[in-house]
């Protein structure tokens, strides 16, 4: 799965991901993932559809709180997959105790956004990271959508 991810144009365009993984690098990201989920300062669902692996939704905690990231391989896409994922991550987040879950989208990224809003995020400004600019979409407990 992360070794297809880094290969897809699509998802090196809009996530921070390192582009075009050999098999033994996607195995060490694998394994820094494991890293963070042992440390409790990260974690990693996979979306399933049709039996079949089809995306991610990562969740990293930082100085702010916790971040997600969101995924899919093409064979995943246009189903309407995405906001479900991601709503149910967050909501497992915040039904843990995160007090707010954030998730930083680039500007041009119509879909992730779109993502964003149908899984209960609202906009919460910029901020500036590794020289992008980057919209903040915000989750809190109280949010419906
Ligand atoms: C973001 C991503 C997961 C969305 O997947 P998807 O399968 O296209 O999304 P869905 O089918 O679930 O559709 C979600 C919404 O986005 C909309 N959408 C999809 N592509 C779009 C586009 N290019 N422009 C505008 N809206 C778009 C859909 O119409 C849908 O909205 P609707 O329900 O109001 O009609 C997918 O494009 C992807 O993996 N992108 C690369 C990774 C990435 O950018 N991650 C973001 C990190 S924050």
């Amino acid at each position: 799965m992360e070794q297809a991810l880094s290969r897809d144009p699509l998802v090196v365009a809009g996530t921070s991901a390192a582009p075009d993984l050999t098999e033994d690098e996607a195995r060490a990201r694998v394994g820094r993932l494991l890293a963070r989920r042992a440390a409790g300062t990260g974690d990693r669902w996979v979306v399933v559809a049709d039996g079949l692996d089809v995306g991610v939704v990562g969740a990293r905690l930082e100085d702010d709180g916790w971040e997600l990231g969101w995924a899919l391989l093409p064979a995943g896409r246009g189903r309407g997959l995405a906001p479900g994922a991601v709503r149910q991550v967050a909501e497992t987040l915040l039904a843990g105790g995160a007090h707010r879950v954030r998730a930083l989208v680039l500007p041009g990224n119509a879909a992730s956004r779109r993502v964003a809003c149908r899984a209960g995020f609202v906009r919460d400004g910029v901020l500036d990271r590794g020289g992008r600019r980057l919209q903040v979409w915000c989750r809190a407990p109280a949010a419906r959508a």
